[in-house]
């Protein structure tokens, strides 16, 4: 039989009386995979994530991990498989070391590797120094850290991360991403969602972007990349009159340029392609070129073509603890 693939949603369903909170989902992680859940505030992230993890009962269609149906085989499920929730599950009086060991007891990790698990855990956060203070006590970046470093005390296979650096400064949220790096390339499977574009574009091997409870789109970050440059464009400023210069460059390029102003044109594609054909028109109509400018879409304005979202509601906050 073939490997089981890591994480599997089939038609996935979540209501809330009226409210379609997952709209009939489905989709494929391979085993090593990162897979990014890329959407805005209420798309439905969160309650995909608890479905998948058995936290929450779907209204239709059937989660799957590693093979298994979570629904039927939770207490293996949950053996293999570490949820970082957006809210910190650990407790505020208990140290960091402690918070990591009782997590260990909780999913019957044995005595020696729960300590020798933590002691590793504690390096890899760095967060040795603080090993004896009380979580309460902790900086914002320092609880996410050690949420995320009990989420792996008993080495799951697979791990699940809720928005896992909203709401914290640059230099922790970079901090976190090269962990989260790291096990990948150790080989874990991690689904991680999140609506900061660029952090799906650094931790991910696929991005499905969600809108509304609805998958719009699963892509490589690359083929947004590529989708993005498709919409490059080219600005040039002439001396004097450049509208003579429109019928020869649609003749050129085979796309008609914008008139931007009386002696400013647009024309679409890259620069590569346009710059000959440019250079040719204006010099053949005996003017000369002011300026160039290049207009270069970012991935952010591709999201924004698929989704047909405005940037600002990927830009809203919320307060993450
Ligand atoms: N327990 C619940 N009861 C009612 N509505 C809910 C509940 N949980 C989430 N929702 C609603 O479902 C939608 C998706 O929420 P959520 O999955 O938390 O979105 P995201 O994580 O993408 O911000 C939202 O409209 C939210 O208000
Ligand atoms: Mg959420």
């Amino acid at each position: 039989m073939a490997t089981p693939t890591a994480i599997k949603a089939s038609g996935l369903v979540k209501r809330y009386g009226d409210l379609v909170a997952v709209d009939s989902i489905s989709f494929d992680v391979e085993k090593g995979e990162s897979f990014g859940f890329l959407g805005p505030n209420g798309a439905g992230k969160t309650t995909t994530i608890r479905m998948l993890t058995g936290l929450s009962k779907p209204t239709a269609g059937k989660a799957e991990l590693l093979g298994l149906d979570v629904g039927s085989n939770a207490t293996r499920t949950k053996g293999f498989t570490g949820v970082v929730p957006e809210v910190s599950n650990l407790y505020d009086e208990l140290t960091a070391l402690e918070n990591l060991l009782f997590m260990g007891k909780l999913y019957g990790v044995a005595s020696t590797e729960r300590h020798r698990r933590a002691e590793a855990l504690l390096e890899l956060f760095r967060l040795q120094e603080k090993r004896d203070r009380p979580f309460r006590t902790l900086s914002r970046g320092m609880k996410r850290a050690l949420t995320i470093a009990a989420a792996l005390i008993h080495n799951p296979k697979i791990l699940f991360l809720d928005e896992p650096t909203v709401g914290l400064d640059v230099m922790a949220a970079r901090s976190l991403r090269k962990v989260i790096k790291e096990l990948h390339d150790q080989g874990m499977t991690i689904f991680l969602t999140t609506h900061y574009l660029e952090e799906a574009d650094i931790l991910c091997d696929h991005i499905a972007i969600i809108v509304k409870g609805r998958i719009v789109a699963i892509e490589r970050p690359e083929k947004l990349k590529e989708m993005a440059i498709k919409e490059q464009a080219v600005e040039f400023t002439v001396s004097g009159d450049a509208s003579t210069l429109v019928e020869p460059l649609a003749a050129l390029t085979g796309f008609k340029p914008i008139i931007v102003n009386s002696s400013t044109l647009r024309c679409s594609g890259t620069t590569n392609r346009l710059l000959p054909h440019i250079c040719r028109a204006v010099q053949d109509a005996g003017a000369e070129i002011v300026s160039v400018n290049t207009i270069r879409p970012t991935l952010e304005e591709a999201f924004v073509r698929i989704t047909g979202l405005s940037p600002t509601v990927m830009a809203t906050e919320k307060g993450g603890k």
